[in-house]
């Protein structure tokens, strides 16, 4: 029998992370963690959550997607996963263990809306999280709360989901209901994780919920309409709910490295505009003082468009009116960051991808390079780009305040995970270096996952926890990585240590 190429992959990228393990920690300083930085773990409500169709909760179209044969790589679905729903006090007792600061979920849409819309709102999804959230305060634990981790009721999708424009009237609808129910306990909100995910994934590349193939149509179409949504529910909170509930509330965008991957200017100038297309599509308009899509970006689309013989732009307009009303609603950058990712203009051809397609709009061949070595997709360890894209917020967006919603590292699992723990160790000493040296203004930081989960696509085979869950048991046993000690010691001394070296004991939940 031939041996998997995953498992070469994966021997040898543990060899690889021992290697620069080793390297690195001869390097790596002992570093107090500055005052006031807050240090949080993160999952999402699909991820983990299961009890797919308890009580009244209508299908999302995750659930749906899930159960189609052949869409999730190992054959997995979401209907389980952690069992969070029955077991989420057990989530807590982990929490307390590692002595975190706050803890990021989200909240399922279709459980607390069956039917998508407000005009029902379910007493059992609207207790379920009123006991989770109860039970993380009594614990001294923040709750820090996405109203939208992907999982959109189907009945919307079924209504053309987020191409529809009237998806922003169903979104401030279901922010309303949470604030409502909520925001008295609930001091941070961010509206949406990651909008280039959900919406290029999911409307233009066939990866993701709700697999709807329109490349560079609708998924254009979709993020207009998610920023107008995402601004609907700032403003709502702006007018009607800060003045009494006193807190804030803003946007997590994947902001992930994209740059030339030479010093040629054609690599360059493809690094930046693939930046523009990655991250800038969602945080120029909210965070820029022009606001609006980036320039280069409509120039783009509106070239190709022609080229291809469209009458218009396939990028919808943002009218004066929707860019200024877009334009300064986020209370804080949420920024997520896993990788860096090199692109080559010269390695482009037309024809290479669909056209019209988001990757042909972008015109260029992006890879990992040499750091292609994770066994587990954009989880390669190039820590520098994690303080070149906090100092890419801090240029272009007037040094806002950054919260760290997400970092990881993806494995095939194990639970001496010191891969892990390398990568955590090099990405907050990049984090230290922006904020000490370059003055980045870094709020939070939240490592990705509090345990293994429902992994979108890949299934359950992916495993990003500092927790590992045994998905054959029953109860589905949480066991504490050597990661999950090496965070507790973070938090504990508020200290970056190379000396910080747990010993793997056998913990439970
Ligand atoms: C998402 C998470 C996901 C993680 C690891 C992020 O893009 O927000 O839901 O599990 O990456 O792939």
């Amino acid at each position: 029998m031939r041996t998997p190429h995953y498992l070469f992959t994966a021997v040898y990228a543990i060899f690889v992370a021992v290697v620069c393990a080793e390297e690195h920690s001869e390097t790596l300083e002992m570093r107090k963690l500055p005052n006031g930085l807050k240090l949080g773990v993160a999952t999402a409500a699909f991820q983990i959550e299961g009890g797919w169709n308890a009580a009244d909760k209508s299908p999302s179209i995750w659930d749906t997607y899930s159960h189609i044969p052949g869409k999730i790589r190992d054959g997995t679905d979401g209907n389980d996963t952690c069992k969070s729903y029955e077991f989420y006090q057990r989530d807590i007792q982990m929490l307390k263990f590692l002595g975190v600061d706050f803890y990021r979920f989200s909240i399922s849409w279709p459980r607390i809306l069956p039917t998508g819309f407000s005009n029902k709102v379910s007493e059992e999804g609207i207790a379920y999280y009123n006991r989770l959230i109860d039970e993380v305060l009594a614990n001294g634990i923040e709750p820090v709360v996405t109203m939208f981790h992907w999982d959109l009721p189907q009945s919307l999708q079924d209504l053309g989901g987020w191409p529809n424009p009237h998806v922003a009237d169903w979104f401030e609808d279901y922010a309303r209901v949470l604030y409502d129910a909520f925001g008295d306990r609930v001091k941070t909100w961010i509206t949406l994780n990651e909008p280039k995910q959900f919406l290029i994934f999911g409307y233009g590349q066939k990866r993701f919920a709700p697999d709807v193939y329109s490349p560079g149509i609708g998924d254009y179409m979709a993020i207009k309409n998610a920023l107008m949504a995402h601004a609907r529910a700032w403003h709502l909170y702006d007018k009607e709910y800060r003045q009494k509930q006193k807190g804030t509330c803003g946007i997590t965008i994947a902001t992930d490295l994209r740059v030339g991957a030479t010093d040629d200017p054609a690599d360059k100038a493809a690094g930046d505009l693939a930046m523009d297309f990655e991250v800038g599509f969602y945080s120029h308009p909210i965070f820029s003082s022009t606001g609006g899509f980036p320039e280069n970006l409509v120039k783009r689309v509106a070239e190709r468009s022609a080229e291809q013989g469209f009458s218009r732009s396939r990028l919808p307009e943002l009218t004066k009116e929707e860019i200024e009303y877009i334009k300064g609603t986020s209370d804080f950058y949420g920024f997520n960051h896993y990788s860096t990712k090199f692109f080559y203009a010269r390695k482009y051809e037309p024809g290479m991808y669909a056209v019209p397609s988001y990757d042909d709009d972008i015109g260029a061949v992006g890879d990992y390079g040499s750091y292609e070595l994770a066994p587990v997709m954009h989880t390669t360890k190039i820590p520098d780009g994690m303080r070149k894209a906090l100092n890419w917020v801090k240029d272009n967006y007037n040094n806002p305040t950054v919260m760290i919603t997400e970092n990881g590292y993806g494995t095939y699992g194990g639970i001496n995970d010191i891969d892990r723990i390398d990568y955590y160790r090099q990405y907050i000493d990049a984090i230290l270096d922006a904020i000490e040296l370059d003055g980045c203004n870094v709020a939070t930081y939240t490592a990705w996952s509090l345990m293994d989960n429902f992994e979108w696509d890949s299934g359950i085979g992916a495993k990003f926890g500092l927790f590992e869950v045994d998905f054959e048991d029953e109860k589905r046993t949480r066991k504490a990585r050597k990661s999950a000690l090496w965070y507790k010691n973070l938090l504990a001394t508020r200290t970056l240590d190379p000396g910080n070296e747990p010993k793997l004991e056998e913990i439970s939940f």
